[in-house]
């Protein structure tokens, strides 16, 4: 019965979020355009209860990549002046093979598209129908990756770096704070948005927005030429979730077009990718914090920090048997108390944590949603009904919220999530899990 009600509540939610112009905005307000990684995981709620809508979330943001394969992490499809820094700072038109149809970011975000797709298929009804659509687009999701491949893997290692946090998706993470001490960017003059919609203590800091701005100033500077920011952009980071995310995505694309037969090149290239990038991620596990971490290249070194981003890689088949069941181990003794929710963002037993602040502590359902399946793929069947119920009681206790306190109890007489309300993803992704 409480699914049911959830259910519903979800659809409404999504309903609400959906734009005339084909798309699903993260949350009123706070995130009023089209975000990459957003409309991936709204395609899969939607798919369950309206294909065409999930079909067109996908098609608008596939519509808006670049002539090199980019897809960008914001798609400014219509003017709002209740967000910053919207297209007026971004600048997209910059880059010579930007689209000439959208105005955009000049950053991406986590490379879901392939996996979405997979998924979609997993759960429409009409097989041949979706293969069509797959059909349609998907040598879309190859030249992303070809992009990626070619240009933000300098060192041939298989692994992409971000030039930014917002292209990580986990934008305040304490990962980032030992980067931010080797800059020194101007105190720059804005106007912030998102803490008239949302409670400053649930979001970054001043400071950190100076950052964060100053970060595509550079990459604007040098009209987001790949080479030109991979050779002097402070931040430059191998990501454990962006990586994780590619490689579950390589997966998908092979596995559709076995499905859609004819593409053997594409695949024979895929294959090599993905060989390069499962042996290259090695480099990013911690043996003594037992997780994958972070590797700042810029700065030549391990970011020693242990986050959700560090488990999500079970989520793509990385890890051999051993090291999954290392993940678990850490997983349940750092995250895990019987006073907590799986899966905080960031370590509970680190200094830095903090269960309010934007990526620094709370839950994320988007992350929760990897690791049930990830921990599925490895048989740990518990924890993962672990994940699943705690995920599904947050949202019932909580609302559908942006993120979640872990803290069962937080003191809070009248608790909710934090950060956005009626949030899309928190919704399409708990029809998945109450329907799966
Ligand atoms: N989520 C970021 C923000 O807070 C941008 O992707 O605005």
């Amino acid at each position: 019965m409480i699914h049911k009600t959830l259910i519903n509540d979800a659809k409404k939610v999504l309903n609400a979020n959906f734009q005339e112009a084909g798309f699903t905005i993260p949350s009123k307000g706070l995130y009023p355009f089209q975000w990459k990684w957003d409309s991936g995981f709204i395609a899969i709620g939607l798919s369950y209860y309206n294909i065409a809508k999930a079909k067109l979330e996908v098609e608008t943001l596939l519509n808006a990549q670049w002539n090199n394969g980019f897809i960008p992490h914001i798609i400014f499809h219509k003017e709002n002046d209740s967000y910053f820094p919207g297209a007026d700072f971004h600048c997209s038109e910059l880059h010579p093979l930007s689209s000439k149809k959208h105005k955009s970011t000049g950053m991406t975000q986590p490379p879901i598209t392939g996996f979405v797709l997979k998924e979609m298929y997993r759960i429409a009804e009409d097989k041949e129908d979706m293969l069509q659509f797959i059909q349609k687009h998907i040598d879309k999701v190859y030249e992303n990756h070809l992009y990626f491949y070619t240009n933000r893997d300098p060192f041939n290692e298989g692994l992409m770096y971000i030039y930014h946090n917002w292209e990580s998706g986990t934008d305040n993470s304490p990962v980032w704070d030992d980067i931010w001490k080797t800059m020194d960017p101007p105190e720059y003059a804005f106007e912030r948005k998102d803490t008239t919609h949302v409670n400053a203590s649930q979001r970054p800091s001043k400071r950190e927005y100076d950052y964060y701005l100053h970060l595509i100033e550079i990459a604007k500077k040098h009209k987001y030429d790949d080479e030109k920011i991979a050779k002097i952009s402070p931040f430059l980071v191998q990501d454990p979730l962006f990586n994780a995310m590619l490689i579950k995505s390589n997966e998908a694309l092979i596995e559709l077009y076995d499905l859609l037969g004819g593409e053997g090149a594409k695949k024979l290239v895929i294959q090599q990718w993905q060989q390069k990038s499962k042996k290259g991620f090695k480099k990013l596990f911690d043996a003594e914090l037992g997780a994958y971490i972070h590797y700042d290249l810029r700065n030549k070194r391990p970011i020693r920090h242990i986050t959700s981003s560090s488990f999500s890689p079970l989520f793509a088949g990385i890890p051999d048997v051993e090291k999954a069941k290392i993940l678990t181990t850490t997983m349940l003794e750092k995250f895990g108390g019987e006073d907590k929710y799986l899966c905080a963002s960031f370590d509970p037993t680190n200094d830095k944590f903090n269960p309010k602040k934007y990526w620094r502590g709370p839950v994320w359902i988007n992350m929760n949603w990897m690791l049930y399946y990830g921990l599925k793929r490895y048989d740990y069947k518990e924890l993962a009904d672990r994940i699943k119920k705690d995920s599904i009681e947050l949202i019932d206790r909580d609302g559908f919220f942006e993120y979640f306190d872990c803290r069962k109890e937080n003191g809070e007489p009248n608790r909710t999530g934090y950060g956005g309300g009626n949030f899309s993803w928190s919704a399409a992704l708990i029809i998945d899990l109450l329907k799966n």
